[in-house]
Order: C-alpha cells, then structure tokens, then sequence
C-alpha cells in the first residue's frame, strides 16, 4: 500500500538535494511524494538555520501543521510529523519542548536513518493505548562515523534535466558569523569515483546539466578512483565529469575563494562544459570587516582572483553574496563594499542579506552590533546597486542567440523554460520534444524574473516559432 511524504525543503540546495535523497530513502516503506501536506502520511520540514527569520519560519510552519496532524488521527490515521536540516541539528530538543507533538528530529548527517526512525514512529503510534497526536520524541541529531552518502540508495527520485550532485559537506572555515560549521559538521568530501557513477546514474535519468554542491565546494579533495591513495581536487573533478557522454554542461557551487585554487582555474579555461558563470561570495570589500569575518582573503585577493578567472574564461558571468550591517561595520567599511561592486561589474545576480546574530556563532557576541534601521538602509542601497547591474548584464545579452537548455515547461501552453550559460532563465514558445535540449534562443525582452526569447535556428534545421508571451515591462 502506498503512503503519502510531503517534504518542505527551505534554505540552500544542499536542502534540495537531500530533500530528494531522503524521498530515495523512504521509497522502499512506500512512501511516495505528494504536492501537499493535507493527509500525508509523513510530512519533513527540511528547514535551515542560516538566518533567523529562515529558523523561526519552522515553528511557524510547524503550528499549521499540527491542525492537519490531529485531523489525520481524529479520522483514525496517523501523520508522522518529522524536522530534518540546520534547524534540527541547532535547536533538536528545543524543537521537541516548543513542539511536543513533532514526532522526529533529525539532523543532515543522518538521512540514512531515516527508514529506521519512521518504522519506529509507526510502531509507537500501533502500539497498544498510543495513537492520538502527541509526538514521539524520537531525536537524532549525531554526526555519525559513517558518512550517509555511504548508505543512501542510488538517486532514484526524477531529478530532472538539471539536477544537483552533492560532491562535497560540511564546512571548517569558521566564518563569524556562520551556522554552517555547527549544523553541518566537519568538511567531508565524497570519493571520486562514487560522484562519477552518481553522475553517470543522473545522466542515465535524463540528466543534461548537473550542479556539484557543497557548502564549500571548492574545498572539495575526494579520493582519486585509482585505488593509490591521491586525492583529486575540484578542477580534476570537473575535467572528469566533463567526459560523461550526454552530459552538456556543468556548474558548482557555493565556492570560497580562498580555495579557488590553479586547477579549477584552468579547467574554466580549457573545459567547455563547465559553464561562464561562477557564484563566489565575498561578503564585504572592507578588510577589516573581511578580517573579522574571518573571511582570510582581502578585498584585494579577490579582485585578483576575479582577473585570473576573467582571463581564463572572459565571458564568465559573476555572482556574490553580500553581508550587510556586520558587527562594527561603519559607513566607510560599507562604503568600501559599493566600491568593489562598482570596480568588479558585472555581477549578473547576487544576494544581499542583513547580518544576522546566530546563537553560538563568534559575531553574535562582538561588541557595535549595526542598528536595524542602518541594516535595512545599507541593504537597500546595496540592492538598488547589485539589480542596476543585473539589469545592464541582462540588456546587453538582448538580440543574441545563446544556447539555453529546456528544463520544464513554462506556466503558459506550448511554452518552455531553460537557462542560457551565465544561469539567466529563458521562456519562449518551444515543443516540447526540445525538452533536454541545447538549442540556440534569440533573447528579445527582459521580464521581471525571466527573459524573453524566440527559438532562433533548430539544430535539426526546423525554423523556430516566435514567443507569443514576452512578459515584460
Ligand atoms: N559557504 C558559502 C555560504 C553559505 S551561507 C560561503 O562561504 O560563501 C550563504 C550565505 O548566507 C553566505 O554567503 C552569507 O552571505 C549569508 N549568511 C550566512 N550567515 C549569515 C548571517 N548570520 N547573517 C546574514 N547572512 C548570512
Ligand atoms: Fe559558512 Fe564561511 Fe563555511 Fe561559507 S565558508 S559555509 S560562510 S563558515
Ligand atoms: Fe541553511 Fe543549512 Fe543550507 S543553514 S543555507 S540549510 S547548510
């Protein structure tokens, strides 16, 4: 008999992709993923604990749930009500004391678990006088010995056209103000050979694109597949990967820049199927902030860095994640971060965030905590600054036929959406025969989240239909 799993996924897309590898794991009980909570069997929060507003959404979430959970056992069902992710890691028992009716905490290092966790949850709820909506306590929040990649079933969930691989976890850079290091646990990168045959499963699948993760990805030294005890860093990685027939393109992230190192370098110069495009966080372009961050690069290195990529590959496309409003940070310091936006143009996306004390991270203690209202005037200007550049490095790709890759069908009939090599997310009019296919798209208008584009020449030869919808301003 099939059961219904409904997960939530919040956070980063280490969160999707063990949000699919935990469907994986359940799929031998019978679980089988549905579109909403509303009688699910089993519901997961994969939740993430990175800013304060992204953790206090799960008890918030978790307060809409318990209506439906007591509606399940009112109608003499059960739903297992379960909290994975950052969260689980950071907050696992207090999750259980302002939530009683949750049934499992778990943190992400022990997804391999899971199966056993639930036939647990299943018994206790069968057991003679249990029933009813109370949770079951049940709270593993272990940085296991054995890694869970080692124990998770092959990747059976449909990841479609474009799919995450996670190559990489865990992070041992201690930036202040991370949660990071805490929820996910020490760097760990998986053995070569393993991410080859993932990849070479996920292309099986139907796979075109795969975006390597890990919260450090460049970080990354796997076992080299030849038995000798070498190691392979992410550039040899990448060169390898690039050989798997069928498989077009390439992406990871998120890196850091003190472990872009010559390897990675060159593999954007000589490997084709590693797209121009890179999301490097620099947080600041002060280096006393930089410094306190514990960041260990200057605002000078990385605009060296950024030359030497540039001069690998010269069209690639930027992206960054910025702080604002970090301990101590004054209006020179957040000064000093427009100007390195302003010097490195262009970015063609990035994200801004307000800084966020976390409990147990080192900044959260630090004297000249930013006032609210000046956080929230530095993010404006900040956005204001990075969505000019987002929108010039859009305008500019206007009138030019690029290659995107189709990856699902659009909202409107006889539409299909893909991404052109710098992540820039196409829509035109398309059959949907070229559904996981690179095909060259002239892009004609830029809409508020997408451009609009025409499919220019087939690559089979058929003539390509005009975009009928081109939402745009
Ligand atoms: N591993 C990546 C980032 C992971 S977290 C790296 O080193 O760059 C994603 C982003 O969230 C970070 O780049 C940072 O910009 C932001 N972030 C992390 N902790 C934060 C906090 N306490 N407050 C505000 N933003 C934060
Ligand atoms: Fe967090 Fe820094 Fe590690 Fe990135 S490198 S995950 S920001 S501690
Ligand atoms: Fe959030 Fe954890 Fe990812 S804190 S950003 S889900 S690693």
């Amino acid at each position: 008999m099939t059961k219904k799993l409904y997960i939530k996924t919040y956070g980063c897309q280490m969160n999707v992709y063990d949000s699919a590898r935990m469907t994986d794991v359940l799929a031998p009980l019978g679980f089988v993923p549905a579109d909403a909570p509303d009688g699910a069997d089993i519901v997961i929060l994969n939740t993430c604990h990175i800013r304060e507003k992204a953790a206090e959404k799960v008890f918030s979430d978790l307060g809409r749930l318990r209506p439906l959970k007591d509606a399940k056992a009112e109608a003499g069902g059960d739903m297992i009500l379960a909290v994975a992710g950052c969260v689980a890691q950071a907050e696992g028992a207090e999750i259980l004391r302002r939530a009683p009716f949750v049934d499992i905490v778990l943190g992400p290092q022990t997804y391999h678990r899971l199966p056993e966790m639930v036939a647990r949850a299943m018994r206790a709820a069968a057991a003679p006088g249990a029933g009813g909506t109370a949770g079951r306590g049940i709270l593993d929040t272990e940085f296991p010995a054995e890694t869970k990649f080692d124990h998770l079933p092959e990747t059976a969930s449909p990841q479609g056209v474009a799919a995450f691989l996670a190559v990489q976890e865990g992070c041992d850079k201690f930036c202040t103000f991370c949660v990071v290091p805490y929820t996910r646990g020490a760097e760990y990168s998986r053995p070569a050979a393993d991410v080859i045959a993932e990849a070479r499963h996920l292309v099986a699948a139907g796979a075109r694109e795969i975006t390597l993760l890990g919260q450090n990805v460049n970080a990354y030294h796997g076992d080299a597949p030849d038995g000798r005890g070498g190691s392979w860093g992410l550039g040899r990685l990448v060169r390898a990967l690039a050989e798997i027939p069928g498989l077009d393109r390439l992406r990871y992230t998120t890196s850091h820049p003190r472990d872009v190192d010559d390897e990675l370098i060159a593999a954007h110069r000589d490997v084709p199927a590693l797209m121009p495009f890179l999301h490097l966080p620099v947080q600041s372009g002060s280096d006393r902030i930089l410094e306190a961050m514990n960041r260990r690069h200057t605002a000078d290195e990385y605009r060296r860095i950024i030359d030497r990529l540039r001069a690998a590959r010269p069209d690639l496309a930027l992206s960054s994640d910025f702080i604002v409003g970090f301990p101590g940070e004054s209006d020179g310091d957040f000064q000093a971060t427009l100007d390195l936006i302003d010097e490195i143009k262009f970015f063609a996306q990035a994200f801004s965030f307000k800084y966020s004390p976390r409990p147990g991270t080192p900044a959260a203690l630090i004297d000249g905590q930013v006032a609210e209202e000046v956080k929230a005037e530095r993010l404006a200007t900040v956005q204001d600054l990075l969505a000019a550049q987002q929108r010039r490095f859009n305008e500019a790709s206007i009138g030019r036929a690029v290659p995107v890759l189709f990856e699902k069908e659009g909202r409107h009939p006889g539409q299909l959406v893909g991404r052109t090599p710098h992540m820039q997310s196409v829509h035109a009019a398309a059959p949907v025969r070229l559904l996981g296919r690179t095909v060259p798209v002239r892009l004609l208008a830029c809409g508020r989240n997408s451009i609009a584009g025409e499919v220019a020449t087939l690559d089979d030869g058929d003539p390509g239909a005009v975009a009928e919808d081109r939402f745009c301003a």
